[in-house]
């Protein structure tokens, strides 16, 4: 099979690797799609020292069941599947206790460490035991599954304090988690949800997923209006989705006292901590560690629309595009957030690109125009009208990305999807739609 292989540090390649075969007990998922993680990124130059080369790295995954192991009578072939980024043993006191992000003998899919090395998904198939498997319903797109870890992993964060209905809560950093951490203290009917963040564009996103107040981090009186805003004693709950020193201070400062603050940002080893402060004013400290048992309501809450991810899937590409995408990621292109890696065949990736269209995340569109571009070449009979096709859609897209967006989008032409432009002219409610619409 095609794996996407992490030869050495910043180094991906797509090799031919043997196709697992499931042992009893596990399910060989043919993968569909697999989402860049901040993690995999932080492996892939060698920086966290968890993803040792050679390894297929990969943890939020979704697919089909493509081989069913000895005694697995849940699933059968071509079910729709997402399984759980931990590989839990089940039979650990902290897993006979439901704490199975605790297991002693916990691993995780694309990882190489000293402990372990487990294959990932980024490869046309993986092996997963059948006990970290959860069922898809059809209305959940493969894309949109690929982001349930990372829902999981906030929810298990919101589930940690709950907050009263009448509560408030700040959650400290908008990126992919916060802003998912965000919406599960919506979904859980947190009234007032403060959000703060230094990159402007991630407090838009904030403002649109329903954030009561989004606030510029980089401002100095930052923490004077997230206390104003609390009406002076302070937050109920704050949720640190950085992990930074100045961060985890800014979440201990904002909490009243007897408040808690959730600790899921870990990218620095150490903080400092104002010690007396929180002891004196009582405040609970809470580590969250990845998800345990949230797969279920994290399915549940995407497909009923009461969390959204679509607006976080930034681009889906196929897995040969994997060395570029994570270069991208890596060198911290503007509003990169989520990208996803198709090792299949190509997904629609219109609904996406359509919501981070709206919201006026510039790369996307250029994509769909791409596609289009694309599209109008490749459509049979279409040839003579080609220059006068190309001509509309190059003004269409001057218009809204200027030239150097124009360039991009004859650069970027890399798969057909004639009916994503019809989409996206829909929804935009151009006149041309009728035009194009044949
Ligand atoms: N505990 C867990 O299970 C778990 C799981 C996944 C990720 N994480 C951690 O969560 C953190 C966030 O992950 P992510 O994928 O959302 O990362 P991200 O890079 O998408 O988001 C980080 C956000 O923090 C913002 N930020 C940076 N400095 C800031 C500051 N001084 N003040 C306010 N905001 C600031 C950035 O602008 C960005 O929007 C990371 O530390 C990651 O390791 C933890
Ligand atoms: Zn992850
Ligand atoms: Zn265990």
């Amino acid at each position: 099979m095609k794996a996407l292989l992490l030869s050495k540090y910043r180094h991906l390649e797509i090799a031919d690797v043997p196709t697992p075969a499931p042992a009893p007990g596990e399910l060989l998922i043919r993968v569909a799609a697999c989402g860049i993680c901040g993690s995999d990124v932080h492996g892939y130059d060698g920086s966290s020292g968890r993803r040792i080369p050679p390894i297929v790295m990969g943890h939020e995954a979704a697919g089909t069941v493509a081989g069913v192991g000895a005694g697995v009578a849940e699933f059968s072939k071509d079910d729709r599947v997402t399984f759980d980024s931990t590989v839990y043993c089940g039979a650990c006191a902290f897993c006979l206790r439901g704490e199975v992000n605790l297991c002693d003998y916990r691993q995780v899919l694309g990882v190489s460490c000293s402990d372990y090395r487990r294959a990932g998904a980024f490869a046309e198939y993986v092996v997963v035991p059948a006990r970290i498997v959860y069922r898809l319903p059809d209305n959940l797109s493969f894309a949109e599954a690929a982001l349930l870890e990372a829902v999981a992993v906030a929810l298990h964060a919101v589930s940690l304090t709950p907050v009263a209905p009448d509560g408030n809560a700040l959650v400290v950093g908008a990126g992919m988690i916060g802003l998912l951490i965000l919406q599960a203290l919506r979904a859980a009917d947190c009234k007032r949800v403060l959000v703060a963040d230094i990159d402007k564009s991630r407090l838009k996103l904030a403002e649109y997923f329903g954030a009561t107040e989004a606030l510029w981090a980089a401002d100095p009186d930052s923490l004077d209006q997230i206390l104003q805003l609390s009406g002076g004693a302070g937050m109920d709950v704050a949720i640190e989705a950085v992990g930074k020193n100045e961060t985890v201070g800014v979440a201990i400062d904002s909490v009243r006292k007897g408040g808690s603050v959730i600790l899921v940002g870990n990218i620095s080893p150490e903080v400092t901590l104002p010690l007396q402060k929180i002891v004196t004013r009582q405040i609970r400290l809470q580590g969250s560690c990845a998800s345990a048992g949230e797969y279920p309501r994290a399915i549940e809450l995407i497909s009923s629309g009461a969390i959204q991810v679509k607006p976080l899937i930034t681009a889906i590409a196929p897995l040969g595009e994997g060395q570029q995408r994570f270069e991208r990621v890596y060198a911290r292109e503007p509003h990169l957030m989520k990208v996803v890696l198709t090792p299949g065949p190509a997904l629609r990736t219109m609904d996406s690109l359509i919501s981070a269209d709206r919201l006026r995340l510039s790369p996307a569109p250029a994509e769909v125009w791409g596609n289009t571009w694309h599209a109008l070449w490749r459509k049979p009979g279409l040839t003579w009208c080609s220059p006068v096709a190309i001509a509309i859609v190059y003004c269409l897209l001057k218009r809204r990305l200027g030239r150097s967006g124009a360039a991009q989008f004859l650069w970027n032409s890399t798969s057909a999807n004639l009916r994503a432009f019809r989409g996206w002219l829909q929804v935009r409610k151009r006149p041309l739609a009728i035009w194009i619409s044949w």
